[in-house]
């Protein structure tokens, strides 16, 4: 017995040694360089019983190629567009030069077909992030334009294995086909473009191989247009120990694992089910719940009997505290959408009413104004250094993921309730009716975007600009 515990144990930590670089390899800090070609391609997405699927891919794949790297190491990527369309790429989450951010009409000039255009930058912060299309979004993304954007922490947590989940829902027609409706007018003025096929990593319903005993780090990025996704992990007991890339917790949710369109959640799992056994990884955001993929059990005896008692924290965020006494306050009103009570908006610095609005393809205001253009005036303009409360109210029907560029937002209350564990978003999800007020240091000098991240809102006026000089 003694034995086999012993053997377990090396086993464990053999297994740790290979799979993480020790301290003395992650002090070499050799820039990451990589190409990216932005590039039609076809791919099995819903099983072998129909087509390969026409996609647009970074590389070649669903999701895109995996960026990594070590914390401090800087990031050098060509992007290469090989679409029949002009794109750009941003780096969604990471506090990164204006100029790199990727968003073209705003900060660049987009990378026209057969043109290129490279990006440089250091990520500040570890944590689980993603880059995808920041032109014509609803099409891009929903045609695959994504990949995951991991930066490792000097002290990773220890875990026997990583898993990095990307999932996002497609549109399909029953060749497997992606409808091309990508201006669909009732997405726009309700929940946004919700497909009829979730996938995990490209994968409808897959099985997912793991080892009973074996504890995992899974890095969770919504990439759908419009999904927000709640997943239950049956028996399992997830612990909480990022969200949208920065350190919270460690805590267990109470209840499922909420991921509003854009946002991460990284969770560390102990896989506590039998040998051979199988378990279920359901979402029940909505209504009808469904099942998203299986985990399957190998028939090996459990790596370990008990759970390592080894830390799960992810550290602390090092993000700038906001000084909340001599901030900024500004409303930042969501109003429009189905059901939404909005009789008019202004564009252009014009009252338009609402129909004339719709009739433009215009559904959404902020503080009352439809963003119809990227460069637009901005909602609010700080120098740097300052802090700013957001007091932002969803006056619609309808759920807005809200994504500030740039910056990550301490959350400070929902509905008047302090979040139980410390929050920083860079997309806190807003519900119908929902105040939520926010706060961040604007440290960040730039013109940045902050929008809806359901991506047919954005694109009918769900979004400002935030100035920081
Ligand atoms: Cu994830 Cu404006 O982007
Ligand atoms: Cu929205």
């Amino acid at each position: 017995m003694t034995n086999r515990r012993q053997f377990l144990k090396l086993g464990a930590s053999t297994a740790l040694a290979g799979r993480f670089p020790t301290a003395a390899a992650r002090s070499n800090s050799e820039p990451k360089s990589l190409s990216l070609e932005a590039v039609p391609a076809a791919v099995n997405l819903v099983g072998d019983e129909y087509p390969d699927t026409p996609v647009w891919t970074y590389n070649g794949t669903i999701p895109g190629q995996q960026i990594r790297l070590r914390h401090g190491q800087q990031l050098q990527v060509t992007v290469k567009n090989a679409l029949p369309q002009p794109t750009s790429v941003h780096w969604h989450g990471i506090r990164l030069p204006n100029a790199m951010d990727g968003v073209a009409g705003l900060t660049q000039a987009p990378i026209e077909p057969g043109q290129s255009f490279e990006y440089r930058f250091t990520p500040p912060d570890a944590g689980t992030y993603w880059y995808h299309a920041h032109l014509n979004t609803p099409e891009q993304i929903g045609r695959g334009l994504y990949g995951a954007l991991i930066i490792e922490e000097q002290q990773p947590v220890i875990v026997d294995r990583e898993l990095v989940w990307i999932i996002d829902d497609w549109r399909l027609n029953k060749q497997a086909v992606i409808i091309d409706d990508f201006d669909n007018r009732h997405d726009r003025s309700h929940a946004g473009r919700i497909g009829n096929a979730p996938t995990l990593n490209g994968r409808y319903k897959p099985t997912i191989p793991v080892r009973s005993g074996e504890r995992l780090r899974i890095r969770i990025i919504n990439a759908a247009n419009a999904r927000n996704f709640a997943l239950n992990l049956d028996a399992l007991t997830p612990s909480v120990i990022a969200l949208d890339g920065q350190p919270s917790g460690p805590y267990t949710p109470d209840g499922a694992i909420v991921l509003g369109a854009s946002g991460r959640t990284d969770l560390i799992v102990d896989m506590s089910g039998d040998p051979g056994s199988r378990s279920k990884l359901i979402d029940n955001y909505y209504p009808q719940p469904y099942l998203l993929a299986t985990f399957a059990y190998s028939d090996e005896p459990p790596l370990r009997e008990h759970p390592l008692d080894t830390p799960i924290s992810a550290g602390t965020s090092a993000l700038p505290q906001p000084d909340l006494g001599n901030a900024v306050k500004q409303q930042v009103v969501m109003r429009g959408g189905a059901m939404g009570g909005m009789q008019r908006g202004m564009l252009d610095g014009n009252w338009i009413d609402l129909r004339e609005l719709a009739a433009r393809g215009y559904l959404w205001t902020v503080n009352d104004i439809t963003a119809h253009r990227l460069d637009m005036p901005p909602l609010l303009s700080v120098e740097r250094g300052q802090s700013v409360i957001l007091e932002m109210h969803n006056d619609t029907a309808f759920e807005h993921p809200m994504h500030l560029h740039g910056h990550h937002l301490k959350v400070l209350s929902v509905d008047g309730k302090p979040p139980a564990h410390e929050q920083w978003r860079d997309s806190p999800l807003l519900k119908p009716r929902q105040k939520l007020v926010a706060a961040f240091v604007a440290d960040n000098p730039g013109n940045w975007l902050f929008h809806c991240h359901i991506l047919e809102h954005h694109a009918s006026g769900l979004g400002a600009l935030v100035r920081v000089v």
